[in-house]
Parts: C-alpha cells; structure tokens; sequence
C-alpha cells in the first residue's frame, strides 16, 4: 500500500539515487562527474565537441578513448528522452 510517507521514502531515494550517479566520473583523466556533463546537456550542449571544449572532458592522457563513447551515449539518450 502506498502511504504518503513510502510515497516520500521513495522520491528520497530517487533523489539519493541520482545525486550518487551524478558524483561518477565520466572523464577519469580529467576528473570530470556526470552532473558536469549534464548540466551541459541539460544547458543545450549537443555535440561531444562542444561538451569537450566547455568542460575539458576528453583532452586527458587517454585523448578522450575512455569518456568520449560515454558522452556520445548521454547525447544519444538525451535525444530520445526529448523526441
Ligand atoms: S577519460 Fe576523458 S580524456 Fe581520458
């Protein structure tokens, strides 16, 4: 049954949730989280080049070999989500 307060749980848990997925690195060679790749996203950003020149993901000592497919993938699920 869900009470008000397994509905709150829940929504705190969600929270939770995405805040702990928003702290992984995405461009380990730069130290780059996900929510900065995001905030990009989310600010209008849709090319990894863009991405790349506005917060330095993919210029590390692997050339982007390791972040640049993740990026790509964010972009790609941004769009679904938005078409
Ligand atoms: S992980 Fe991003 S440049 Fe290496």
């Amino acid at each position: 049954m869900r009470t008000p307060r397994t509905v709150f749980n829940r929504s705190r848990h969600m929270d939770e949730k995405s805040i702990i997925d928003g702290l992984k690195k995405i461009c380990i060679c730069n130290s780059i989280q996900k929510k900065v790749i995001l905030e990009q996203i989310n600010n209008g950003v849709r090319t990894v080049d863009e991405i790349s020149k506005r917060t330095g993901a993919g210029s590390g000592s692997c050339k982007g070999m390791h972040c640049i497919p993740k990026i790509r993938e964010m972009l790609d699920e941004s769009e679904k989500i938005s078409s």
